[in-house]
């Protein structure tokens, strides 16, 4: 049986536009995700964030949740435009005391707050001014930082600053899928330096204000990528450059990697990068986020064959893959969720012994791990969701697998605590251990709940 240590840090996660909504509530302005949810055509089935899981009004509820999963984490993230409407300016009392509410909440219950401060959510007003492709949303991100910083520093056991940037850049930017549905591939890349330099800006501006006992993070969403065979090594560089050292070379080295700017040479000359700005990406982190939901695989690309895009992430009209023309992605084998995403743990078995190799004094822990199927309740509520217990169970004996030969990963929150809104694919896909009814909101644990409470309290993967 496997065994994870007694420090193992076991945890759920959450963000704030897929779950809270009271979208105008109590001050709060309008973020890129709502402008996109109201823009007719772009989420499936029409849906919006503004009532999400309702979390905003059922605070109380959810934190028992949490206390009964025996969690001793959670991962949330701080609606930027609800703390801080227009994201500059003074802070937003009302909003900030619904993160009050929250942490005291958390600590009450002994459940570390693991708090991120970016998860997509960025004020229209700023996106209104360039986005992230303009330079000063970095410096805008910091003074949020600082703010957030001085208003819960004293409580908050961690802190990351951007979830995922790959996919507020390239899925906002370039593929335009994801808000603000821009399709230009320059300032996608602009975008990416704005978000690695605003990172290492936050980090300084978090250090200086909260308490030193607490850890500093990002969450990446890392893509494990695989050539179909030794040919495709020049597709797998690529992709590899784009999707992971854009972030990993700034954000951990202090140095873009030399073949991304070679690649994306056609798109732009990085003229955005300023001297010092690579230095000030990069800040010493306590722990790094690793978000796994599958891997990818690519092939070199003939240019006469119909070119596969079975990157995972819809198809918008344009790539987020800039730079990468050539290169395939092709589908893997199953079996799929229903994302149509496949279901290998041996690919963060991988990933996570790749980091332990390049980055070594970096410990890491997983943010995000689960799975979306279509689930079908009993007349009670309940759902017997055995293909998401697997799911769970084969990515944690995977993760065992990766500490086992020297990875030092501190621990692993499963995505996500309820079902909620899956980003332009609305309510469709229910990744949650927890089910909410889109009728009454009415909470009720699927088995994965029982059985993830079950791993919580002894620390042990029962067998299959
Ligand atoms: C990740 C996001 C998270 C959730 C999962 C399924 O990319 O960080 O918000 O949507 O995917």
């Amino acid at each position: 049986m496997t065994t994870f240590p007694d420090t193992f840090l076991w945890g759920t996660a959450t963000a704030a536009y897929q779950i809270e909504g009271a979208a105008t509530e109590d001050g709060r302005g309008p973020s890129i995700w709502d402008t996109f949810c109201h823009t007719p055509g772009l989420v499936a089935n029409g849906d919006t964030g503004d009532v999400a899981c309702d979390h905003y009004h059922r605070l109380e509820e959810d934190l028992d949740l949490l206390a009964g999963l025996g969690v001793g984490a959670y991962r949330f993230s701080i609606s930027w435009p609800r703390v801080q409407p227009g994201g500059s300016g003074p802070v937003n009392e009302r909003g900030l005391d619904f993160y009050h509410r929250l942490v005291d909440g958390l600590l009450a219950r002994g459940i570390a707050p693991v708090a991120t401060l970016y998860h997509w959510d960025l004020p229209q007003e700023l996106e209104d001014a360039g986005g992230w492709p303009h330079r000063d949303t970095a410096s805008r991100f910091a003074e949020y930082a600082l703010l957030m910083g001085e208003a819960l520093g004293d409580r908050v056991a961690t802190w990351t600053t951007l979830n995922e940037p790959w996919c507020s850049a390239y899925l906002g930017y370039a593929s335009g899928v994801h808000a603000p549905a821009r399709t230009e591939p320059a300032a996608a890349l602009a975008a990416v330096h704005h978000l690695n330099l605003g990172h290492g800006l936050a980090v300084r501006a978090l250090r200086s204000v909260v308490d030193p006992t607490a850890g500093m993070s990002v969450t990446l969403n890392l893509h494990h990528v695989r050539g179909v065979s030794e040919r495709d090594a020049d597709a797998v560089r690529r992709t590899d450059a784009l999707a992971n050292r854009a972030f990993l070379g700034p954000m951990l080295e202090g140095a873009y990697p030399r073949d991304l700017i070679d690649d994306t040479a056609a798109v732009t000359d990085w003229s955005f990068v300023r001297d010092g700005d690579e230095a000030a990406a990069c800040a010493p982190l306590d722990v790094l986020g690793v978000n796994y939901y599958n891997p990818v695989l690519v092939r070199q690309w003939d240019g006469v064959s119909p070119r596969e895009t079975a990157d995972g992430h819809a198809d918008g009209t344009a790539s987020p893959w800039i730079g990468c023309q050539d290169v395939e992605f092709v589908r893997q084998p199953g079996p799929y969720t229903e994302m149509g995403w496949n279901i290998d743990e041996t690919g963060l078995t991988e990933l996570l012994l790749r980091l332990r190799h390049d980055h070594p004094a970096v410990p890491l822990m997983i943010t995000e791990n689960g799975a979306a199927f279509a689930d079908v309740p009993d007349a009670d509520g309940g759902v017997r969701d055995e293909r998401r217990v697997d799911y769970l169970r084969r990515h944690l004996s995977a993760v065992a697998e990766a500490m086992a030969a020297g990875a030092d990963v501190r621990g692993y929150f499963v995505w996500s605590l309820m079902d909620n809104f899956e980003w332009a694919h609305g309510y469709a896909k229910r990744f949650g251990i927890v089910r909410v009814d889109r009728e009454t909101m009415r909470r009720t644990w699927k088995d994965s709940a029982h059985w993830y409470r079950d791993v919580v309290a002894t620390g042990k993967l029962p067998e299959a």
